[in-house]
């Protein structure tokens, strides 16, 4: 196809995707489906760079999977796989931790601030070089764009930096990838504490919306959150972040823009958008609540689904990886 190619990633899941993820990465996948060459994988190689249970990780695994496709991935429109089922990525990181600087790769600041947090003893190797995996990832499959929040910026820097440095000095071989801001990818904002983003690991249980969820629960969870001691609906990020939250909440799952909504609720209280948002949210959980559970009912069904998906990325990788060894002279 002459449409760009796209590559992106999410981790496996231990529990659910919360509604950051869905608002703020996989919806956008979906879309990207439609207008690109698009290219999505379960990164489960970088999951291992902390430490995990086998069986949690398989788990976790598919589980993402099955919420991927719950969510409208769908493998007839693009090519969704399983990092570690390509060993390609593995082989091509090699060469690329070969090209990258000690200095270059310790300037990663995602790695200063998780190594900081870990201690260095507990830290692996593997956390280290992740960003050149991910170099890796996105060239083995000469993607033209890489959708990617603000936080990963800097390795989409280190991508390139890797790849016009291959290319110099071997010859033209990887695309160069751009990054690619999504548009309409909505921040999502903790229920209880809208200064912080809605995240599995910060967020308390009454903070986060897990997709996984009773929908009984979530709608309890968006009736109890946090607002100010003013009446209006009215957008204001900074003065009124908890209101401003649902309303880009609603906004982003209904279509209906946020200056619709503030004339919709234009002389109504709180509690009127909160029961409004409670259940839209409700009627979109339920489903996807079933379309994961279909896909989990059957993991056999889920495996070859996700093995065709490889054996379609293993013919683009395996084609950049014969190149680039061929001309390292390996
Ligand atoms: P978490 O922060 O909960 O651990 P991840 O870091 O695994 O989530 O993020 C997976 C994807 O979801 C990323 O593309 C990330 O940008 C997106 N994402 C996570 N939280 C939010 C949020 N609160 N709002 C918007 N997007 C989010
Ligand atoms: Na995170």
């Amino acid at each position: 196809t002459d449409r760009p190619r796209v590559l992106s990633g999410i981790q496996p899941t231990s529990g659910s995707f919360h509604l950051g993820n869905y608002l703020g990465a996989v919806r956008q996948w979906v879309a990207l489906q439609e207008t690109h060459d698009a290219f999505y994988m379960v990164v489960d190689l970088h999951a291992i760079t902390i430490p995990q249970d086998p069986a949690e990780l398989r788990a976790a695994t598919r589980l993402a999977a099955a919420q991927l496709l719950a969510a409208g991935v769908d493998p007839e429109r693009c090519t969704l796989f399983v990092q570690s089922h390509v060993a390609e990525h593995t082989q091509l990181a090699w060469v690329m931790n070969c090209l990258t600087g000690f200095g270059e790769a310790s300037r990663m600041t995602q790695f200063k601030d998780k190594s900081a947090k870990q201690g260095a003893e507990a830290t692996t190797v593997g956390l280290f070089t992740y960003p050149v995996l991910q170099v890796a990832d996105i060239l083995l499959y000469q993607a033209d764009q890489v959708p990617v929040g603000e936080d990963q910026r800097q390795h989409i820097e280190l991508t390139r930096d890797v790849a016009e440095r291959f290319n110099g000095r071997f010859g033209h071989t990887f695309t160069v990838p751009a990054p690619y801001i999504l548009k309409d990818a909505a921040k999502i904002y903790d229920l209880q504490d809208p200064a912080i983003k809605m995240s599995k690991s910060a967020s308390s249980p009454k903070g986060i919306i897990n997709l996984l969820d009773e929908p009984k629960a979530s709608a309890k969870k968006i009736k109890s959150a946090v607002t100010d001691t003013g009446t209006e609906i009215r957008y204001d990020p900074q003065g009124k972040p908890g209101i401003s939250n649902l309303l880009v909440i609603h906004s982003a799952l209904t279509g209906t823009t946020v200056p619709q909504l503030e004339e919709k609720f234009a002389g109504q209280l709180y509690g009127a958008l909160k029961t409004e948002l409670a259940g839209i949210v409700a009627d979109w959980v339920t489903p996807f609540r079933e379309r994961t559970q279909e896909f989990l009912a059957d993991p056999a069904e889920l495996d070859a689904l996700l093995a065709k998906g490889a054996a379609k990325a293993r013919e683009v990788a395996a084609e950049s990886l014969a190149t680039a060894y061929d001309r390292v002279g390996l």
